[in-house]
């Protein structure tokens, strides 16, 4: 099999009339597919459950845009064993075998590029550009794992010992739970599914409830692009009913998570107890939250500063994990600074992500009670520059004004607690060394940015700025396979260097071969 060298999926640009339409013509396409019912996939058969989980647009909270089934402890049962019986075939085909699944699906994806967009834009309120950067690392992804793949085929052991052949396989590790986010629920869900697979393993993925569709229609794609049945088995449902049925079940060799910070820590513990009939150590693999800090300094360039804060912390409304959530600002500039953020911020047009705006709804009622419970949180804990503020509308969609506290204390609630929307706390800072100590302060390590012009600065912040994805002089979102492995430190999770060249050895164990010559 020879591929050409990885290239990152290049963004459209919707300001070409072209793309615009081939977007529209997207969006019209999968108007005409909502509310649809999609069953759970168990060794390929589909199958009914009697309860339903109902997927809205959260634009348009009377819109169905799916209507998945409720998976209970039994289909998670049947599914683990419809993967066990699948693993015993695709654990030993050839890599390769394996690798053009990847590569087909990049393709069907690929080519239908604006339908995935769309789908994203109905299900979770992404608007385009924020919609096609989730379907491009989605083809970066395949592409990348695929490559990696058959590099880590090609392995060998660092020494021949005289008078041995030595050899280093890396085996698959058997049956695993994967369970992604809604945030990213192309990117990430396809991501994590396509690196255990390819490694020879099956999986039984349990999506977000509050993004089902999506991973229903990439699964379809899984199977037009030749996989066989029971390696990617699919249960939709609740975490507390399905997810911890998975968790806890004795044949679940390895949970591969991404998260909130306290569900990944109930995961940990619980694959930590050892089930009777058990005969391994079952693996975590968690990408949990980020408290992510963006430090301006005086010495950098303040408006690509405020700008690079503003995507970080705003863009798709400061959904991710990696969203800046804490601008810590030297004192020397900090009246500036803010004046040119608020005023940059409040030109922002929230509405309909259909229409293309900049923030959309967030994803669902739940996200919204929690932001709304942050803003009245913030009120009292820092002075509110911005926002503050939901935004009704007939359609009843979950939206809530871009909003930005001043003043807040390092310690404060907001500057502490991953909010997961439109808030952002910003902190004053005496000097550096104030700003590295602020931005270390919190349980979290996911992502960071320094905006400063000084060598020595920067030097420093490799060193003491403790993130898993540290940036400088740029926006702190939007890590890129390949160039950008992604994964944080402290709470935020096992540092899995999701889109890195080690990513795929977390899903396999070396055996180690060696033979008499
Ligand atoms: N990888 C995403 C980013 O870097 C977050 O999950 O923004």
């Amino acid at each position: 099999l020879d591929l050409p060298p990885f290239e990152n999926e290049p963004f459209v640009n919707f300001n070409d009339p072209a793309a615009a339409q081939s977007m529209r013509e997207g969006l019209d396409t999968v108007a005409g597919l909502l509310g649809k019912e999609y069953d759970l996939i168990i060794g390929g058969r589909r199958v009914a459950a009697s309860e339903k989980i109902i997927s809205v647009n959260p634009a348009r909270t009377g819109q169905v845009v799916g209507i998945h089934q409720r998976a209970t402890e039994e289909h998670a049962e049947q599914a683990m064993q419809a993967a066990q019986a699948a693993f015993q075939t695709w654990s030993r085909l050839p890599m390769e075998d394996r690798v053009k699944v990847l590569i087909r699906t990049a393709q069907l994806v690929r080519a239908r590029k604006f339908e995935f967009c769309a789908w994203l834009t109905y299900e979770v309120g992404k608007n385009w550009a924020e919609a096609d950067a989730d379907v491009g690392e989605t083809i970066d992804f395949l592409e990348f794992y695929a490559r990696e793949a058959l590099k880590l085929d090609q392995s060998t052991t660092p020494i021949q010992y005289p008078g041995e052949r030595n050899r280093l396989r890396y085996m698959p590790l058997g049956v695993g739970a994967v369970i992604p986010p809604w945030n990213f629920p192309l990117a990430i869900m396809a991501g994590m599914t396509v690196a255990a697979i390819v490694c020879g393993n099956t999986v039984v993925l349990k999506p977000s409830a509050d993004a089902p569709t999506i991973a229903a229609r990439f699964v379809a794609v899984l199977e037009e692009a030749g996989l066989p049945d029971g390696v990617v088995n699919l249960l939709q449902g609740e975490g507390p009913e399905v997810g911890r049925a998975l968790v806890d079940h004795p044949q679940t060799r390895f949970i591969s998570f991404t998260g909130s910070k306290a569900v990944g820590l109930e995961i940990h513990e619980r694959a930590a107890k050892t089930q009777p009939g058990q005969k391994f150590i079952k693996r975590t693999i968690l990408e949990l939250g980020g408290k992510d800090s963006i430090i301006v300094e005086a010495d950098c360039d303040l408006d690509a500063a405020v700008d690079g804060v503003i995507a970080s912390a705003f863009g798709f409304n400061g959904q991710k994990c990696s969203a800046c959530s804490r601008v810590i600002v030297n004192q020397a500039i900090y009246d500036t600074f803010t004046d040119k953020l608020r005023d940059k911020v409040s030109a922002l047009k929230t509405g309909d992500p259909v229409e293309n705006v900049y923030t959309g709804p967030v994803s669902s009622q739940r996200a919204f009670d929690r932001v709304m419970s942050y803003l009245a949180l913030g009120k009292t804990e820092g002075k509110l520059l911005l926002g503050g503020n939901a935004i009704p509308t007939k359609e009843n969609g979950y939206y809530i004004e871009p909003t930005i506290f001043t003043d807040v204390a390092p310690t404060a609630r907001i500057a502490q607690e991953e909010i997961f929307g439109p808030v952002l706390a910003v902190i004053k800072s005496h000097d550096f060394d104030d700003a590295l100590s602020i931005a270390n302060n919190t349980e979290y390590g996911l992502t960071g940015a320094l905006y400063s012009n000084s060598a020595a600065k920067l030097d420093r912040a490799l060193v003491e700025f403790h993130v898993g994805n540290l940036y400088f002089n740029r926006k702190c979102t939007g890590a890129m396979v390949g160039a950008h492995p992604f994964g944080g430190f402290n709470m935020s999770g096992t540092d899995s260097k999701a889109g890195g060249a080690d990513y795929l050895l977390l899903f396999t164990q070396a055996k180690s071969i060696a033979e008499k010559v």
